[in-house]
Protein backbone atom coordinates (compact mmCIF):
# COMPACT_ATOMS: atom_id res chain seq x y z
CA UNK A 1 0.00 0.00 0.00
CA UNK A 2 1.22 3.23 -0.79
CA UNK A 3 0.70 6.31 1.50
CA UNK A 4 2.22 9.26 3.60
CA UNK A 5 1.48 7.91 7.20
CA UNK A 6 4.72 8.45 9.31
CA UNK A 7 2.70 6.41 12.14
CA UNK A 8 1.96 3.12 9.73
CA UNK A 9 5.28 2.95 8.55
CA UNK A 10 6.62 2.71 11.94
CA UNK A 11 4.48 -0.01 12.82
CA UNK A 12 5.14 -1.98 10.36
CA UNK A 13 8.60 -1.82 10.75
CA UNK A 14 7.77 -2.37 14.76
CA UNK A 15 5.99 -5.47 13.06
CA UNK A 16 9.04 -6.99 11.45
CA UNK A 17 7.47 -6.17 8.20
CA UNK A 18 9.49 -4.11 5.50
CA UNK A 19 8.79 -0.36 4.32
CA UNK A 20 9.72 1.23 1.23
CA UNK A 21 11.07 4.65 1.33
CA UNK A 22 11.83 7.66 -0.20
CA UNK A 23 15.72 9.24 0.44
CA UNK A 24 16.70 12.12 -1.87
CA UNK A 25 19.28 9.38 -3.97
CA UNK A 26 16.63 6.14 -4.76
CA UNK A 27 14.02 4.26 -2.42
CA UNK A 28 15.37 2.33 -0.07
CA UNK A 29 13.29 -1.46 1.22
CA UNK A 30 13.75 -1.11 4.68
CA UNK A 31 13.86 -3.31 7.67
CA UNK A 32 14.63 -2.60 11.68
CA UNK A 33 18.63 -3.62 11.59
CA UNK A 34 18.10 -4.87 15.02
CA UNK A 35 15.31 -7.73 13.36
CA UNK A 36 17.55 -10.33 11.62
CA UNK A 37 14.37 -12.45 10.63
CA UNK A 38 12.99 -8.95 9.28
CA UNK A 39 16.06 -8.09 7.40
CA UNK A 40 16.82 -11.27 5.90
CA UNK A 41 13.52 -10.98 4.34
CA UNK A 42 14.76 -7.93 2.80
CA UNK A 43 16.86 -10.49 0.33
CA UNK A 44 14.35 -12.49 0.15
CA UNK A 45 12.27 -9.93 -1.62
CA UNK A 46 14.88 -8.77 -3.49
CA UNK A 47 16.13 -11.80 -4.89
CA UNK A 48 19.49 -10.58 -3.34
CA UNK A 49 22.65 -12.91 -2.86
CA UNK A 50 23.71 -12.75 0.63
CA UNK A 51 26.76 -11.70 -0.05
CA UNK A 52 26.02 -8.22 -0.62
CA UNK A 53 25.81 -6.34 2.40
CA UNK A 54 22.72 -3.86 3.41
CA UNK A 55 23.30 -0.04 4.06
CA UNK A 56 21.97 1.35 7.35
CA UNK A 57 19.95 4.74 7.41
CA UNK A 58 20.12 6.55 10.56
CA UNK A 59 19.13 9.95 11.33
CA UNK A 60 21.57 11.79 13.37
CA UNK A 61 24.74 11.34 14.38
CA UNK A 62 23.80 9.99 17.80
CA UNK A 63 22.64 7.31 15.85
CA UNK A 64 25.69 6.36 14.35
CA UNK A 65 27.62 5.95 17.88
CA UNK A 66 26.43 2.41 18.55
CA UNK A 67 27.28 1.05 15.61
CA UNK A 68 30.64 1.72 14.85
CA UNK A 69 33.70 0.90 17.06
CA UNK A 70 35.43 4.18 15.96
CA UNK A 71 34.40 7.16 13.91
CA UNK A 72 37.50 8.30 11.92
CA UNK A 73 38.55 12.12 11.63
CA UNK A 74 38.10 12.02 7.88
CA UNK A 75 34.70 10.09 8.15
CA UNK A 76 33.21 12.96 10.83
CA UNK A 77 34.39 15.76 8.58
CA UNK A 78 32.74 14.30 5.39
CA UNK A 79 29.48 13.25 7.36
CA UNK A 80 29.79 16.91 8.87
CA UNK A 81 30.03 18.33 5.12
CA UNK A 82 27.49 16.10 3.51
CA UNK A 83 25.04 14.29 5.86
CA UNK A 84 21.90 14.49 5.42
CA UNK A 85 23.05 13.44 1.39
CA UNK A 86 24.20 11.06 -1.34
CA UNK A 87 27.46 10.18 0.84
CA UNK A 88 27.18 6.56 2.21
CA UNK A 89 30.95 5.87 4.69
CA UNK A 90 32.19 2.85 5.83
CA UNK A 91 33.41 2.09 9.64
CA UNK A 92 34.44 -0.67 11.60
CA UNK A 93 31.13 -2.58 12.91
CA UNK A 94 30.43 -3.13 16.68
CA UNK A 95 28.16 -6.02 17.79
CA UNK A 96 24.86 -3.96 17.11
CA UNK A 97 25.12 -5.06 13.89
CA UNK A 98 24.56 -8.34 12.86
CA UNK A 99 26.55 -10.46 10.30
CA UNK A 100 23.28 -10.26 8.14
CA UNK A 101 23.61 -6.83 7.51
CA UNK A 102 27.37 -6.67 6.83
CA UNK A 103 27.37 -10.00 5.27
CA UNK A 104 29.65 -11.10 7.44
CA UNK A 105 32.19 -8.25 6.96
CA UNK A 106 33.78 -6.52 9.85
CA UNK A 107 32.69 -3.18 8.30
CA UNK A 108 29.39 -1.60 7.97
CA UNK A 109 28.13 1.08 5.37
CA UNK A 110 26.08 4.03 6.91
CA UNK A 111 24.42 6.92 5.56
CA UNK A 112 21.71 9.87 6.68
CA UNK A 113 19.33 10.25 4.02
CA UNK A 114 18.38 13.99 2.69
CA UNK A 115 14.58 13.50 2.95
CA UNK A 116 12.30 14.71 5.84
CA UNK A 117 9.09 12.21 5.57
CA UNK A 118 12.40 9.23 5.97
CA UNK A 119 14.39 11.51 8.85
CA UNK A 120 11.10 11.81 10.57
CA UNK A 121 9.89 8.25 10.14
CA UNK A 122 13.47 7.43 11.44
CA UNK A 123 12.83 9.53 14.47
CA UNK A 124 9.48 7.63 15.30
CA UNK A 125 10.67 4.62 14.85
CA UNK A 126 13.83 5.52 17.50
CA UNK A 127 16.64 3.28 15.47
CA UNK A 128 18.31 2.74 12.81
CA UNK A 129 16.97 0.98 9.31
CA UNK A 130 18.99 -1.42 6.63
CA UNK A 131 17.77 -0.95 3.57
CA UNK A 132 19.41 -1.61 0.06
CA UNK A 133 17.91 0.14 -3.27
CA UNK A 134 13.81 -1.38 -3.75
CA UNK A 135 14.34 -3.02 -6.91
CA UNK A 136 15.12 -5.95 -7.77
CA UNK A 137 18.48 -7.67 -7.70
CA UNK A 138 20.42 -6.29 -10.64
CA UNK A 139 17.69 -4.47 -12.02
CA UNK A 140 17.37 -0.32 -12.00
CA UNK A 141 16.59 1.05 -8.74
CA UNK A 142 13.08 2.79 -8.32
CA UNK A 143 12.86 6.77 -8.10
CA UNK A 144 9.15 6.73 -7.34
CA UNK A 145 6.97 4.95 -4.75
CA UNK A 146 5.07 3.59 -8.29
CA UNK A 147 8.07 1.92 -9.02
CA UNK A 148 8.57 0.18 -5.95
CA UNK A 149 4.59 -0.78 -6.03
CA UNK A 150 5.12 -1.97 -9.55
CA UNK A 151 8.01 -4.48 -8.67
CA UNK A 152 7.60 -5.57 -5.12
CA UNK A 153 4.47 -4.38 -4.39
CA UNK A 154 3.04 -7.81 -2.94
CA UNK A 155 6.08 -7.78 -0.66
CA UNK A 156 6.15 -4.58 1.26
CA UNK A 157 4.18 -3.99 4.05
CA UNK A 158 4.12 -0.03 3.62
CA UNK A 159 5.32 2.27 0.93
CA UNK A 160 5.85 5.34 2.34
CA UNK A 161 5.17 7.95 -0.87
CA UNK A 162 8.21 10.89 -1.00
CA UNK A 163 7.64 11.86 -4.38
CA UNK A 164 9.93 11.61 -7.05
CA UNK A 165 13.97 11.34 -5.49
CA UNK A 166 15.69 14.98 -6.13
CA UNK A 167 18.92 12.93 -7.01
CA UNK A 168 18.10 9.96 -8.96
CA UNK A 169 21.38 7.80 -8.91
CA UNK A 170 22.13 5.49 -5.54
CA UNK A 171 24.84 7.60 -2.83
CA UNK A 172 28.81 7.72 -3.32
CA UNK A 173 30.30 5.20 -1.08
CA UNK A 174 33.46 6.25 0.57
CA UNK A 175 35.94 4.44 2.88
CA UNK A 176 38.41 6.11 5.18
CA UNK A 177 39.55 2.81 6.38
CA UNK A 178 42.83 1.80 6.49
CA UNK A 179 44.05 5.84 6.46
CA UNK A 180 43.11 6.30 2.94
CA UNK A 181 40.09 7.98 1.02
CA UNK A 182 38.90 5.55 -1.14
CA UNK A 183 35.38 5.32 -3.69
CA UNK A 184 34.21 2.81 -3.70
CA UNK A 185 31.07 3.16 -5.83
CA UNK A 186 30.41 6.54 -8.30
CA UNK A 187 26.80 8.43 -6.99
CA UNK A 188 25.21 11.07 -6.20
CA UNK A 189 27.41 12.81 -4.70
CA UNK A 190 30.13 14.16 -7.40
CA UNK A 191 34.01 13.50 -6.94
CA UNK A 192 34.43 17.66 -7.54
CA UNK A 193 32.45 18.06 -4.56
CA UNK A 194 34.16 15.55 -2.16
CA UNK A 195 37.80 16.34 -3.30
CA UNK A 196 36.37 20.43 -2.16
CA UNK A 197 35.67 19.39 0.74
CA UNK A 198 38.59 16.84 1.30
CA UNK A 199 41.19 19.38 -0.03
CA UNK A 200 42.53 16.55 -2.39
CA UNK A 201 41.24 13.99 -5.14
CA UNK A 202 40.55 11.11 -3.57
CA UNK A 203 41.17 7.67 -5.26
CA UNK A 204 39.02 5.42 -7.24
CA UNK A 205 38.47 1.79 -6.25
CA UNK A 206 35.92 1.21 -8.61
CA UNK A 207 37.20 -1.75 -10.69
CA UNK A 208 35.51 -2.09 -14.30
CA UNK A 209 34.64 -6.24 -12.80
CA UNK A 210 33.86 -7.57 -9.35
CA UNK A 211 34.96 -5.33 -6.77
CA UNK A 212 35.97 -7.57 -3.56
CA UNK A 213 35.86 -3.94 -1.53
CA UNK A 214 32.08 -2.96 -2.47
CA UNK A 215 30.36 -6.63 -3.20
CA UNK A 216 27.41 -5.27 -4.22
CA UNK A 217 29.35 -3.96 -7.40
CA UNK A 218 28.31 -6.24 -9.71
CA UNK A 219 29.51 -6.07 -13.65
CA UNK A 220 26.21 -6.33 -14.78
CA UNK A 221 23.93 -4.29 -12.74
CA UNK A 222 21.44 -1.48 -12.91
CA UNK A 223 19.76 -3.56 -16.09
CA UNK A 224 17.22 -3.02 -18.02
CA UNK A 225 15.19 -6.19 -19.65
CA UNK A 226 15.73 -4.51 -23.66
CA UNK A 227 19.22 -4.82 -24.10
CA UNK A 228 20.88 -1.75 -23.84
CA UNK A 229 24.26 -0.14 -25.63
CA UNK A 230 26.30 3.28 -24.38
CA UNK A 231 26.90 5.11 -27.07
CA UNK A 232 29.42 7.61 -28.35
CA UNK A 233 27.61 8.99 -31.22
CA UNK A 234 23.96 8.12 -31.21
CA UNK A 235 23.06 9.12 -35.12
CA UNK A 236 26.12 6.55 -36.58
CA UNK A 237 25.59 3.52 -33.50
CA UNK A 238 21.81 3.85 -34.51
CA UNK A 239 22.63 3.21 -38.62
CA UNK A 240 25.10 0.89 -37.80
CA UNK A 241 22.92 -1.89 -35.26
CA UNK A 242 19.15 -1.34 -36.57
CA UNK A 243 17.85 -3.69 -38.84
CA UNK A 244 14.63 -3.12 -40.92
CA UNK A 245 11.44 -3.08 -39.07
CA UNK A 246 13.50 -3.00 -36.00
CA UNK A 247 12.05 -0.32 -33.65
CA UNK A 248 15.04 0.84 -31.09
CA UNK A 249 14.63 2.88 -27.91
CA UNK A 250 16.87 6.19 -27.36
CA UNK A 251 18.27 8.08 -24.71
CA UNK A 252 19.84 10.91 -25.56
CA UNK A 253 21.05 13.85 -23.25
CA UNK A 254 19.76 16.57 -25.09
CA UNK A 255 17.21 17.52 -28.43
CA UNK A 256 19.46 18.28 -31.10
CA UNK A 257 20.13 14.99 -33.46
CA UNK A 258 18.16 13.47 -36.06
CA UNK A 259 16.65 9.87 -35.25
CA UNK A 260 14.37 7.62 -37.55
CA UNK A 261 10.60 8.24 -36.88
CA UNK A 262 10.30 4.79 -35.51
CA UNK A 263 12.51 5.38 -32.55
CA UNK A 264 11.04 6.07 -29.10
CA UNK A 265 13.43 9.24 -27.92
CA UNK A 266 13.93 10.41 -24.62
CA UNK A 267 15.60 13.29 -23.59
CA UNK A 268 17.43 13.22 -20.22
CA UNK A 269 17.47 16.86 -19.61
CA UNK A 270 15.95 20.31 -21.74
CA UNK A 271 19.21 22.00 -21.47
CA UNK A 272 21.79 18.93 -20.98
CA UNK A 273 22.03 19.96 -17.16
CA UNK A 274 23.77 16.83 -15.68
CA UNK A 275 21.90 16.92 -12.26
CA UNK A 276 18.45 16.97 -14.54
CA UNK A 277 19.72 14.40 -16.93
CA UNK A 278 20.49 12.09 -12.99
CA UNK A 279 17.55 12.90 -11.61
CA UNK A 280 15.44 11.55 -15.07
CA UNK A 281 18.10 8.81 -16.23
CA UNK A 282 16.18 5.83 -14.27
CA UNK A 283 12.83 6.56 -15.00
CA UNK A 284 13.33 6.61 -18.38
CA UNK A 285 15.20 3.31 -18.65
CA UNK A 286 11.61 2.09 -16.99
CA UNK A 287 9.60 3.41 -19.01
CA UNK A 288 11.65 2.12 -22.40
CA UNK A 289 11.95 -0.98 -20.74
CA UNK A 290 8.10 -1.12 -21.29
CA UNK A 291 8.01 -0.87 -24.72
CA UNK A 292 9.09 -3.88 -27.11
CA UNK A 293 12.39 -2.55 -28.43
CA UNK A 294 15.12 -4.10 -30.05
CA UNK A 295 17.95 -2.51 -27.94
CA UNK A 296 18.24 1.19 -26.12
CA UNK A 297 20.74 2.99 -27.47
CA UNK A 298 21.89 5.61 -24.56
CA UNK A 299 24.54 8.48 -25.17
CA UNK A 300 27.32 8.50 -23.14
CA UNK A 301 27.54 11.55 -20.66
CA UNK A 302 29.87 13.90 -20.64
CA UNK A 303 32.42 12.39 -17.51
CA UNK A 304 32.14 15.60 -15.12
CA UNK A 305 29.97 15.92 -12.22
CA UNK A 306 27.33 13.13 -11.97
CA UNK A 307 28.08 12.22 -15.46
CA UNK A 308 30.31 10.31 -14.23
CA UNK A 309 28.18 8.55 -12.03
CA UNK A 310 25.88 8.00 -14.90
CA UNK A 311 28.27 6.38 -17.40
CA UNK A 312 28.94 3.62 -14.44
CA UNK A 313 25.44 2.98 -14.45
CA UNK A 314 25.03 2.99 -17.83
CA UNK A 315 28.29 0.84 -18.42
CA UNK A 316 26.81 -1.75 -16.02
CA UNK A 317 23.38 -1.42 -17.51
CA UNK A 318 25.45 -2.62 -20.85
CA UNK A 319 27.18 -5.20 -19.62
CA UNK A 320 27.85 -8.79 -21.27
CA UNK A 321 29.66 -11.70 -20.45
O1 LIG B 1 21.55 5.69 -2.22
C1 LIG B 1 21.70 4.58 -1.73
O2 LIG B 1 22.78 4.19 -1.28
C2 LIG B 1 20.47 3.67 -1.72
C3 LIG B 1 19.43 4.27 -0.76
C4 LIG B 1 18.26 3.37 -0.54
O3 LIG B 1 20.04 4.63 0.42
N1 LIG B 1 20.84 2.35 -1.31
C5 LIG B 1 21.55 1.52 -2.12
O4 LIG B 1 21.75 0.26 -1.58
O5 LIG B 1 21.96 1.82 -3.22
P1 LIG B 1 22.22 -1.02 -2.40
O6 LIG B 1 22.04 -2.13 -1.50
O7 LIG B 1 21.53 -1.07 -3.67
O8 LIG B 1 23.73 -0.82 -2.56
C6 LIG B 1 24.54 -0.91 -1.42
C7 LIG B 1 25.92 -1.28 -1.76
C8 LIG B 1 26.17 -2.77 -1.80
O9 LIG B 1 25.86 -3.33 -3.02
C9 LIG B 1 27.65 -2.86 -1.50
O10 LIG B 1 28.38 -2.77 -2.69
C10 LIG B 1 27.90 -1.62 -0.68
O11 LIG B 1 26.74 -0.86 -0.69
N2 LIG B 1 28.19 -1.97 0.71
C11 LIG B 1 27.36 -2.15 1.74
N3 LIG B 1 28.02 -2.48 2.85
C12 LIG B 1 29.32 -2.49 2.52
C13 LIG B 1 30.53 -2.77 3.22
N4 LIG B 1 30.53 -3.10 4.50
N5 LIG B 1 31.70 -2.71 2.53
C14 LIG B 1 31.70 -2.36 1.23
N6 LIG B 1 30.61 -2.11 0.51
C15 LIG B 1 29.44 -2.17 1.14
MG1 LIG C 1 20.92 -1.50 -5.46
Amino acid sequence: MIGTSIQDAVEVLKGGGLVAIPTETVYGLAACIANDEAVLSIFKAKNRPGFDPLIVHVSSLNDLKPLVKTIPEQALKLAEAFWPGPLTLLFEKSDKVSDIVSSGLPTVAIRMPQHNITLEMLRALGEPVAAPSANPFGYVSPTTAEHVERQLGDKVGYILDGGQASIGLESTIVSVLDNEVRVLRLGGLSIERLTEVLGFEPKLTISKHSNPEAPGQLDKHYATKTPLYLSNDLEADLRERISEGEKWGIIALKKGKQFPENCEVFYLSENGDLDEAARNLFSVMRKLDEFQLSGILAERLPDVGLGKAMNDRLNRAAYRN
